[in-house]
């Protein structure tokens, strides 16, 4: 496509102001009747010392002698820019005809994006606080393979620390194998609870718990043998989730897999001068960029989450030569991201700079009240996606009882509905999720982008199959057709946004509207039968479909 904003900004000349900020003023206007572009002068006011309006009426006149191809009007102080509809039409169809059902991904940029996200703790119960990260960190993997990078997905399983010798110990005392192979982390979680709950009475249990860690850190064999089962169990239950959430990583190496690699980062840190002591422990100072001190061994030399982290971004960057390296994880780590990258730095690599922390906000289940995973009053994702689902199921029987796979269906947008309420919001801000509202099919929802995707389906099935090919673009030149012609050719400036922001939500936000004018449209036009409507109809079902993938959400067919 070609990019107009870009036209515009070459073909507007003010002396003092570069092209590159003409290009990040010129805006969509909300209001068609404004034309496709405008750029506001308010700004060159003050340099050029005339006022607004008078800047624009100057610059739409030079800008109308340049034959740009756009024809430019000056109103109370924009100057609102106009395209030939019926070339954009064609310019615009012809483009997505071309991409066809599913579009390919860019042709690689030899670039590589390191994405660590969704990053469970083993043993514990993949809840709804999880779900921010893993869908995020999934669309992002996604997105960013579309636009051609080379991408890293990177569980950093929290697969260290005392609490798995405690778990061990309860294991020891209580555990039954039979159980934890049939309820999995449900097994593990209530041994964990049950040895806080009997800690309690006997001080002696954290002894133990200690002796089971120092085994592992040890090497000792039936402790790492016992560990590894957990963490099997663990990832066999998490895996089901990731599958139906069409989530994949190509690493798991967590926090254990940096053992033999911390004493190295130490040593470095000691021979830059940057490791002091404090009360025993071993840490960076960084007083002087204002921030708490960065621990790095504890005073009975045990590592810390930072030391592994340290390890892991060397690690990362040796293994991958990654050109950005994420990290999707929730905003109450910000300090320790801050501290983390703040070190390398200091470590002299200047890649630390390339190393982002992708920060979200907190979830809470409407009527659930706050969410603790301590006690075990936790609230599981699978739960969540099961209950949206059979909420759904209900829905599709009263709305279409004799729909064919209603199951497969049901799963899709039960399951979408979910993805879409963490992913249509900016994420840094904290969400309550209402399944009411997430499944509400008029609403701003998945299921309302799924049932117009299904729509578009059931049109197209009523059409003879030879919409494609020439066609006539001036039908397609009144204002909802044109609204719609306009979304669509968004749809790569929309995505190459999200990924230079790390928000999905600006493609969820784009189905939206894409939804909501392709209905327009079709409320006021009679389309089946109608050659031009259907090759909207198909490019609007292809855009829809592509971009439902890239947040993680499927598109059936019929609903
Ligand atoms: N397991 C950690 C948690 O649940 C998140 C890990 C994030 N990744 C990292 N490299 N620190 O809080």
């Amino acid at each position: 496509m070609t990019d107009y904003k870009k036209t515009i900004a070459q073909n507007i000349k003010i002396d003092g102001v570069s092209e590159s900020e003409i290009y990040s003023l010129v805006c969509y206007p909300t209001d068609a009747a404004m034309g496709d572009y405008s750029l506001p002068c308010f700004k060159f006011a003050k340099v050029l010392r005339k006022s607004p309006v008078q800047i624009a009426a100057e610059l739409s006149e030079s800008f109308n002698k340049s034959n740009a191809g756009l024809n430019a009007e000056a109103v109370s102080g924009y100057v609102n820019f106009r395209l030939d509809r019926a070339a954009f039409v064609k310019e615009t169809i012809e483009k997505c005809f071309s991409r066809g059902e599913e579009f390919a991904p860019a042709e690689s940029n030899g670039k590589t994006v390191c994405i660590d996200y969704s990053s469970i703790n083993i043993a514990k119960p993949f809840h709804i606080g999880h779900l921010l990260t893993t869908v995020i960190g999934g669309s992002l993997y996604r997105i960013f393979k579309f636009l051609g990078y080379n991408v890293v997905g990177i569980n950093h399983l929290g697969d260290w620390g005392t609490q798995f010798g405690k778990l061990i110990s309860a294991y020891k005392r209580w555990g039954n194998d039979d159980d934890i192979d049939k309820r999995g982390i449900n097994a593990l979680l209530e041994l964990y609870v049950k040895f806080h709950e009997e800690a309690e009475k006997d001080e002696r249990l954290n002894e133990e718990g200690r002796y089971w860690f120092k085994k592992i850190e040890d090497g000792d064999k039936e402790a790492l043998g016992i560990f590894s089962h957990f963490k099997e169990v663990t990832l066999r239950d998490v895996d089901k989730i990731y599958k139906r959430l069409g989530i994949e990583f190509d690493s798991y190496n967590g926090e254990s897999f940096y053992n033999d690699k911390l004493a190295d980062v130490i040593n470095e840190l000691e021979e830059k001068g940057l490791l002091t002591e404090s009360d025993g422990a071993k840490v960076v100072n960084l007083d002087e960029y204002s921030m708490p001190p960065c621990l790095i061994l504890k005073s009975d030399g045990a590592s810390l989450y930072a030391t592994r982290d340290l390890a892991a971004a060397k690690y990362r960057k040796k293994t991958y030569n990654f050109d950005k390296s994420l990290y999707v994880v929730a905003y109450q780590q910000n300090l320790h991201f801050a501290q983390v990258f703040k070190v390398l730095q200091l470590m002299g690599y200047d890649w630390a700079k390339d190393c982002v922390h992708v920060p979200f906000g907190m979830v809470s289940l409407e009527n659930a009240g706050a969410l603790s995973t301590r006690k075990g009053n936790v609230v599981f994702l699978k739960d969540v996606l099961d209950t949206a689902v059979e909420k759904t199921a209900k829905i599709i029987d009263e709305k279409n009882p004799t729909l064919k796979d209603k199951e497969k269906t049901a799963d899709a947008v039960g399951v979408g509905a979910v993805v879409f309420g963490a992913l249509s919001t900016s994420r840094i801000k904290d969400m309550v999720f209402s399944y009411d509202k997430a499944l509400n099919f008029d609403g701003e929802t998945a299921p309302y982008i799924q049932y117009t995707h299904a729509r578009c389906r059931s049109i197209l099935n009523k059409s003879s199959s030879d919409f494609s090919g020439r066609t006539n673009y001036e039908a397609l030149c009144d204002d909802e057709s044109y609204a719609v012609i306009k979304l669509l050719s968004r749809f790569d400036e929309i995505v190459l946004s999200a990924a230079d922001k790390y928000e999905p939500s600006i493609i969820a936000r784009y189905l939206i509207d894409l939804s909501q004018s392709f209905n327009k449209f079709y409320i006021s036009h009679k389309v089946v039968g109608d050659k031009a409507r259907t090759a909207l109809t198909y490019c609007v079902k292809n855009t829809l479909k592509n971009g439902l993938y890239l947040i993680l959400i499927g598109a059936p067919d019929a609903m």
